[in-house]
Formats: C-alpha cells, sequence, structure tokens
C-alpha cells in the first residue's frame, strides 16, 4: 500500500521534469552593452522591452539576477564605474517594467544594500554563428533587482541554488529541470582575456569537457554550497628542478611544525585567484619567491620567473592542472591569493581554478560534477541535462565524417576553424531539429552558405552519430532505483 503510494508520488516528480525539452546556450564573451562603449566579458541576456543589453557575469552564490541602474555610478565608489558594471538598465525606458517594493529577495546578503526590485522581460540570447543573429529565448515578468548604488560589479547572473532564473525557466517549461553547466573560460581582463566560455541552462556542452565525471554532494545549508576536498598541491617544473614539490610535504618546507591537512575550498565564480590555507601559502610564496603584486585581488606575484604547473588533487582522486601561462603570466602575477595567519574567511578555488575545469550543477539532485574542460573546444554541442542523470562527455565517432575541410562561417562561443564548423553544423541540425527554429536556421545556413558547400565540406545529416543521450533512459533508471 505505502509502496503504491510511494510509487505514485515518484511518478509525479518524474513526470515534472520532461527531459525533452532542449536547453538554452548562452555564451560568454566580450561585447557591447548598455550604457558604455567599452565591451564587457560575460552572458549575453538583456532586460525589458526594447532590450537594453547586458554581458552578465554568473554567480554561483547569488540567487537573483542583478543589473546596474543607468544611475548607479553617480554615486558608486566602484573603480572604473561606467565600464565595470557589464552594462546598465534605465527601467523608465522599458515599457514593461513594473516595479515591485514589497518583493521579497531570495538572497539574505543582497549583491547591493540599495537595490530596486522588479519585474521586466528578460532576454537570454543564443549566438552560435557570427554572421547570423542572435535568438532569443524571451521570459516576460521576470524578477530582476536593479542596484542604484553599491561598491561592487551588480552585472550577475543568479545561479545559486535557489536561482530564480532557473526557477522561472524550470516553471515555464523552457528548460527540463533545475541543472546547469558552466565553462567560464579566460576573458576576463585578469585572466588575459582570450577564451570565451559559455553556460548551459538545463543542459551541459557534451563538447566542452572530457574524461571521467567527478561527483560530488551539495552542502545546501551553506550560503556557497559547492565544496571539495584538497589532499594535496604539487607544483613542477620539467624545464627547471623544481619537481614534484608537494606543498604538503614536511621534508620540503622544513620550517612547518606538522604536516599540512586537506582542507574543503568553495568553488566560486567571485575571484580570480585561489585562496589557500595560511601554512600552505607560506609554502608557496618560500618555493616561488611570491610578493604581493598589488592587485585588488590580492594575488601574489612571483619575483622569479616559473615556467611550470600546479596540480590541485582532491579526496576522489581528480586532479586540476594550472598551467603555466598561468601560474605565471606576462606580466609575473600568479594565481594564489595572500593570506593572513589568523584569517577564518573560507578557502576558495576561483575563476584561474575553473578555467581548466568543467562545472555541472544538478540543483534538483542535490549534486554537482565535475571534469576536466576542453578549453578550445571543436564544436559546441549542447545536450538536455536531465535532472538526476549524469552528464557525459561527446565521444567521437569511430568513422569520422568531417574528415575534410569546409569552412561555413565564423562561430562564436569558443569555437574555431573550419572543421570545426563542420563538426557544429551537425550538431546544431541535431538539436534544432527538435525546435520549431530548426529548419528557418537550417534555410538561413543554406542559403547563405549553401548546401552544396555543406556536402562538399563532408557534411552528412543523417548519419551524423549524436552525442549519446542519457536522457532517453533516465525516466526507466528513476524507476529502477
Ligand atoms: C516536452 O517537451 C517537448 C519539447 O519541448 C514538447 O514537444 C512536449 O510536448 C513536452 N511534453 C509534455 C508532456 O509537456
Ligand atoms: C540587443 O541584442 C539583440 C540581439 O543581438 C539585438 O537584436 C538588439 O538590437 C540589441 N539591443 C540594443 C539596444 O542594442
Ligand atoms: C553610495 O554608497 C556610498 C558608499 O558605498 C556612499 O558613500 C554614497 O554616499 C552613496 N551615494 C548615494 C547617492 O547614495
Ligand atoms: C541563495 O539561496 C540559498 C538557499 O536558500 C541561501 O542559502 C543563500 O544564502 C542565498 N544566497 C545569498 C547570496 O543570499
Ligand atoms: C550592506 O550593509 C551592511 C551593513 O552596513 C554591510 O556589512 C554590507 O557589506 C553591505 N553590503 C553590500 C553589498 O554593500
Ligand atoms: C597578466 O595579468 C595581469 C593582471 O591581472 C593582466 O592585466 C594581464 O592582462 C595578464 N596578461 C596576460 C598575457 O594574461
Ligand atoms: C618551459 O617548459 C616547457 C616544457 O615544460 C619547455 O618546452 C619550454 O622550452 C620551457 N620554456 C622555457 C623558457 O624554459
Ligand atoms: C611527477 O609526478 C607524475 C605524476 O605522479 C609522474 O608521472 C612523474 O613521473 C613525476 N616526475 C618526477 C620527475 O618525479
Ligand atoms: C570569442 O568571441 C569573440 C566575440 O565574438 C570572437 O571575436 C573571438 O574570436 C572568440 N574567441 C575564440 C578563441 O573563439
Amino acid at each position: 500500500m505505502l509502496s503504491t503510494v510511494a510509487l505514485i508520488l515518484f511518478a509525479e516528480l518524474s513526470h515534472a521534469f520532461n527531459c525533452s525539452t532542449p536547453p538554452i546556450y548562452v555564451d560568454m564573451h566580450k561585447r557591447a552593452v548598455h550604457g558604455t562603449n567599452v565591451f564587457q566579458y560575460g552572458s549575453f541576456i538583456g532586460f525589458g522591452s526594447p532590450a537594453q543589453n547586458q554581458s552578465l557575469f554568473p554567480s554561483l552564490r547569488q540567487n537573483e539576477t542583478s543589473v546596474a541602474h543607468a544611475d548607479f555610478c553617480d554615486g558608486s565608489s566602484l573603480p572604473n564605474c561606467l565600464d565595470a558594471t557589464r552594462g546598465n538598465f534605465n527601467p523608465s525606458e522599458s515599457r514593461t517594467w513594473n516595479q515591485q517594493d514589497t518583493y521579497v529577495s531570495t538572497d539574505r546578503a543582497s549583491v547591493s544594500n540599495e537595490s530596486i526590485h522588479g519585474q521586466d522581460d528578460i532576454h537570454i540570447y543564443t549566438h552560435f554563428f557570427e554572421t547570423e543573429p542572435a535568438f532569443q529565448t524571451l521570459l516576460h515578468n521576470f524578477p530582476v533587482e536593479v542596484a542604484t548604488n553599491g561598491s561592487v560589479s551588480p552585472g550577475i547572473v543568479g545561479l545559486g541554488q535557489d536561482s530564480t532564473l532557473l526557477q522561472e525557466l524550470f516553471e515555464n517549461g523552457f528548460i527540463a529541470g533545475r541543472t546547469y553547466s558552466l565553462y567560464v573560460g579566460s576573458g576576463t581582463d585578469r585572466a588575459g582575456g582570450k577564451i570565451n566560455g559559455s553556460n548551459v541552462l538545463g543542459g551541459y556542452d557534451a563538447g566542452r569537457f572530457t574524461g571521467g565525471v567527478h561527483t560530488y554532494g551539495i552542502r545546501a545549508s551553506e550560503e556557497e554550497p559547492l565544496n571539495v576536498r584538497v589532499t594535496d598541491i604539487i607544483l613542477d617544473e620539467p624545464s627547471g628542478s623544481m619537481r614534484n614539490v608537494s606543498l604538503f610535504d614536511p621534508q620540503e618546507f622544513p620550517d612547518n611544525q606538522a604536516k599540512p591537512l586537506a582542507f574543503d575550498a568553495k568553488i566560486t565564480t567571485d575571484q580570480y585567484p585561489m585562496s589557500l590555507p595560511y601554512q600552505l601559502t607560506q609554502n608557496y610564496i618560500s618555493r616561488l619567491a611570491a610578493k604581493p603584486s598589488g592587485n585588488p585581488d590580492g594575488s601574489l606575484a612571483l619575483s622569479k620567473p616559473f615556467n611550470g604547473t600546479m596540480t590541485f588533487v582532491l579526496s576522489d582522486g581528480f586532479s586540476v592542472t594550472i598551467p603555466s601561462e598561468i601560474m605565471y603570466n606576462s606580466s609575473g602575477i600568479s594565481p594564489v591569493a595572500e593570506r593572513d595567519e589568523d584569517s577564518n574567511a573560507p578557502f576558495y578555488l576561483g575563476l584561474s581554478w575553473l578555467s581548466q575545469v568543467y562545472l555541472m550543477i544538478d540543483y534538483d539532485a542535490y549534486q554537482f560534477h565535475l571534469a576536466q574542460a576542453v578549453a578550445e573546444n571543436k564544436a559546441v554541442m549542447p545536450k538536455t541535462w536531465c535532472p538526476k542523470t549524469i552528464p557525459a562527455p561527446y565521444v567521437k565517432p569511430k568513422q569520422s565524417t568531417f574528415g575534410r575541410e569546409g569552412l561555413i562561417g565564423a562561430v562564436i562561443g569558443g569555437v574555431i576553424g573550419g572543421l570545426a564548423l563542420v563538426a557544429l553544423t551537425a550538431t546544431m541540425f541535431v538539436w534544432w531539429r527538435r525546435r520549431r527554429a530548426s529548419e528557418k536556421l537550417m534555410k538561413q545556413i543554406e542559403a547563405s552558405h549553401g548546401k552544396a558547400k555543406m556536402l562538399e565540406a563532408g557534411f552528412e545529416m543523417e548519419k551524423f552519430d549524436a552525442p549519446p543521450t542519457k536522457e532517453a533512459s533516465s525516466r526507466t533508471s528513476i524507476w529502477r532505483r
């Protein structure tokens, strides 16, 4: 009897996830935004009617999506304010703005203490081909926080565990569940600005990661709920004399009283450098001759060149290697922050660490997954991520149909080269076949580049071996459990 009730409940729950719903892909790169001529790095989103466009940065902590008010910089202490807000928004220029003074924020700690809340249209843009226009997912009456003053950049897509964006998209049937994947890229000024990133709402990009997928629990009671345990940190400089030096090794660092302990670190997009325990930071300083850099993010600089890597080993064996160009960039700055001996601040793995990692969060399963990122990926392959399943990377079919070269157009989103375009077009076809827009898009591509050219390039629609479909079996696996 009880099990029948449980089964019915389960059926109801699994029914709530429509895993045929395609994901929403939002690329991250530098672009023009409302209110400044300076290009800003972030996710392409616009508010209001007509749309005032932004380039918002994803936050894993904030739940609300927020934007700078057009007057934000009048009183703000944000350095270089007008060019650092990631675009601003003027509610009085939007026909659809609806101010809501009684709105209760899902954030306990807001991005700004001086904000107004309201509802407006949100335009979420997907832009694959530089030569084609972006297309949009449009949500009406979306709650947005408009910061009128503050000291940090308020241009944020809230993707924390109570994300209003994921919730609204899910409730309105735009995504399969509250799943989200992120590759941050390296487009911020601090990172040097080369590789574009991407967000996939309700999905993941199967072409953006490789190797084993590692699973971790979400600590729902914590404001920053994505924690991993770091068990080792290894410096290695094959071209020099420093080979496999563990920052945890008491023999390498005899000043230490005791071997440092493994520690829990939080994954964050709020800062670039890593914040490590004091003792490990001291070992890093002594081995790499590090000193303060003067950068406001607290990064250390190295006083002599280091042509090596730093590998983080996590408790489950997953390891992440920070390449030499990040360890010691052309200005000599490195990705580890200073730390006071008596600091109680959490330990962080920031954007420098995430530049090597593909992060996949399943808020419906209270789990997240990490895998080695493919920084310069060959194709964008957005896939639906059905909650409670584990994403799988795209595996190249043995008999490649993309053997020969072809050039269809310039592509945004970290996709480079002619070969890539062919694979991308094929993927997009598979993906967009399921959307009403697909025919229109294919016609556009055909019109501008010609079907012959696509075939000439070795592109065969029917024979394309689509990425493995996990979600097809998701419902049955829920039943089996
Ligand atoms: C599930 O989503 C697909 C694709 O968006 C749609 O065609 C279908 O009608 C949806 N099914 C249900 C039961 O809502
Ligand atoms: C915002 O971006 C969309 C999509 O590219 C574009 O159609 C629209 O004109 C832009 N709005 C402004 C004010 O530039
Ligand atoms: C904005 O906030 C700053 C402190 O961050 C304060 O000094 C300033 O007076 C405020 N400006 C306005 C217009 O409220
Ligand atoms: C976002 O929501 C979660 C869950 O309610 C909460 O723990 C967290 O503090 C919120 N984030 C912020 C920045 O307040
Ligand atoms: C908001 O005000 C509180 C109390 O004055 C302060 O501690 C906090 O840092 C402020 N938050 C922001 C985002 O400015
Ligand atoms: C090195 O880091 C500095 C400080 O963040 C940054 O301004 C510069 O662009 C970086 N250079 C490269 C080549 O990444
Ligand atoms: C840096 O290291 C790589 C291999 O680790 C080596 O190929 C390269 O020559 C080195 N560069 C310098 C300037 O030593
Ligand atoms: C450093 O460690 C790696 C991984 O354990 C190993 O493959 C390599 O041989 C080591 N190199 C040296 C010089 O010890
Ligand atoms: C990143 O995006 C920009 C803007 O579209 C584009 O010009 C650039 O080529 C892209 N970079 C890479 C490495 O794909």
